[in-house]
């Protein structure tokens, strides 16, 4: 029985993939903020004394080399006064917070979160309150961030020790404003004309922000009517979809499919908003919240801290592997979250771990940069693609056409980059069979010399069961380099980086 074949040709380039699709989320929930990257009465010595952020979550984050970070929501967001959060921290209001039910001390605000990004080397990505926040918070807000005006809240920052301006470029119109657990849900029409009035406003005051829209899945009639309502106020649609195993394996994997046929959707409604509205412009997808999430199993109240195995470390490099594929048109993408809440790293009070789902991810953000290219994987038998009834009830309903059906959920998963500055393609391959090995020819392309060796970076284990803790790291990556030959035995479960100069 012949394998799949992988075609990768660096002249086939879709668009630059943006290094913004590997930025990070970081909300007031769980042990996000408080007790992970911010514990400033931290008693082993893990707390910088001046800003109380942890160092070593800072050292792990910069390892990731994260663009962008969305804050303080979420569902926070929807009830947070971000008033409270600024200033002498003694003075600051406690408050009931209805999203997680929880209280919020407010001792870490804006520019806490500010002087944290700074610290990482990121930028800010501000999400506004639509649930109980008025316009005028909005504003008050962009002001007190961007203004080097004389005026109240540019003047309120000064006193609060920032002289400069934070400059946050990016901001969004509310967080799952349909949803009905959100403080405040609207109707698409409802939401629609809201935000449309808060972009114009936010524009008069700042005309060099980035304004997302909330969208919802990206295939949902929200999405069809917020496009076409907004599209000529704002830059990025932003979707978000979480990825559930029900305890199997394939359903597990095959989850990013669904999240593939969204963007497809998404940008064929972005076109349609842009032909209903006569705009040349650039509007692109904002997929600001992702991930691997079964909310039953880790639930958000209880601060959501999913212990990932190897199956959820293939998940996620499925998920990144869809982004690369679809560099033309995600240009932002956050996993949710960055610390402890459905996140790639864990810690205590006396340190932290990588979860298994770290490993792609760090593979992904230091190596899957470039131009992303089209690569096309052959699929000699039905058998090399998951179609079984198993799917999960919503990939199975965006893949219903045997064509999509069957490109969308291979069993060999793929991904390449061609980074013109160090001359090298680099292929980001799943095998997200359980059980089948495959040996794979890699063909490069007429005009393309591959040398002798090549490079290989694998996150493996025995059993995709598998998964880190506290001073264990099994699921983790092993560099190797082989004599290349024009195909390599992918093992069962296995996700590896194939770097190749050319
Ligand atoms: O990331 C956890 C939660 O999931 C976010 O607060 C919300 O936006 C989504 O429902």
């Amino acid at each position: 029985m012949s394998a799949p074949t992988i075609l990768v040709d660096p002249a086939r380039v879709i668009d630059d993939v943006d290094p913004r699709i590997y930025s990070g989320f970081t909300e007031h929930m769980g042990r996000c903020i408080y007790g992970g990257l911010y514990e400033p009465d931290n008693q082993h010595g893990l707390a910088d004394p001046k800003t109380g952020f942890r160092t070593d979550v800072m050292d792990v984050l910069k390892e990731l080399k994260i663009p962008l970070v969305r804050y303080p929501g979420g569902n926070f967001v929807s009830s947070y006064r971000w008033q409270d959060g600024i200033g002498p921290k003694e003075l600051r209001p406690r408050r009931p917070e209805l999203a997680w039910l929880n209280e919020e001390s407010n001792q870490f605000g804006t520019d806490e979160f500010i002087d944290w990004c700074r610290e990482l080397g990121t930028e800010p990505y501000l999400c506004l309150n639509m649930g109980t926040g008025t316009l005028e918070d909005a504003l008050g807000w962009v002001e007190y961030c961007n203004s080097s005006a004389n005026t109240y809240y540019a003047n309120l920052r000064r006193k609060n020790g920032h002289e400069q301006p934070h400059n946050v470029k990016y901001w969004s119109l509310g967080n799952e404003v349909w949803g009905p657990w959100q403080v405040g849900q609207m109707e698409s029409q409802d939401y629609a004309k809201k935000a449309y009035q808060w972009a114009k406003a936010l524009r008069l005051l700042d005309a060099s922000i980035k304004i997302i829209a909330c969208g919802e899945t990206g295939y949902a009639d929200w999405d069809r009517v917020v496009l076409k309502k907004l599209a000529p106020v704002v830059d990025y649609h932003s979707i978000h979809i979480y990825t559930v195993s029900e305890g199997k394996h394939e359903v597990n994997v095959m989850g990013p499919a669904a999240a593939e046929k969204a963007i497809n959707i998404t940008k064929s409604l972005i076109d349609l908003a842009k032909i209903e509205n006569d705009l040349s412009k650039d509007l692109t997808i904002c997929f600001d919240e992702w991930n691997v999430w079964d909310p039953v199993r880790a639930p958000g109240e209880d601060g959501a801290e999913e212990k990932y195995d190897l199956s959820d470390a293939l998940a996620v490099a499925s998920w990144l592997n869809v982004f690369v594929r679809k560099a033309d048109v995600v240009k932002i993408a956050c996993i949710a979250q960055s610390v402890n809440v459905i996140s790639p790293i864990i810690t205590s009070p006396e340190g932290l771990f990588r979860q298994t789902t770290y490993y792609p991810l760090h593979l992904f953000t230091n190596l899957m940069r470039g131009a992303s290219l089209d690569v096309y994987v052959t699929t000699p038998t039905p058998d090399d693609a998951y179609t079984g009834t198993t799917v999960p009830s919503f990939v199975q309903k965006l893949t219903t056409t045997a064509p999509d059906a069957e490109k969308l959920t291979k069993f060999v998963d793929v991904s390449a980059v061609f980074d013109a500055q160090a001359s090298e393609v680099r292929v980001a391959i799943v095998n997200r069979h359980a059980e089948k090995a495959y040996e794979v020819p890699i063909k490069f392309g007429a005009d393309t010399k591959v040398p002798g060796e090549v490079k290989v970076y694998e996150v493996w284990s025995e059993s995709l069961k598998d998964s880190n803790t506290f001073g264990q790291d099994k699921v983790k990556t092993v560099e190797k380099s082989l004599k290349w030959e024009g195909t390599y035995e992918l093992k069962a479960h296995s996700f590896q980086v194939f770097k190749v100069e050319v």
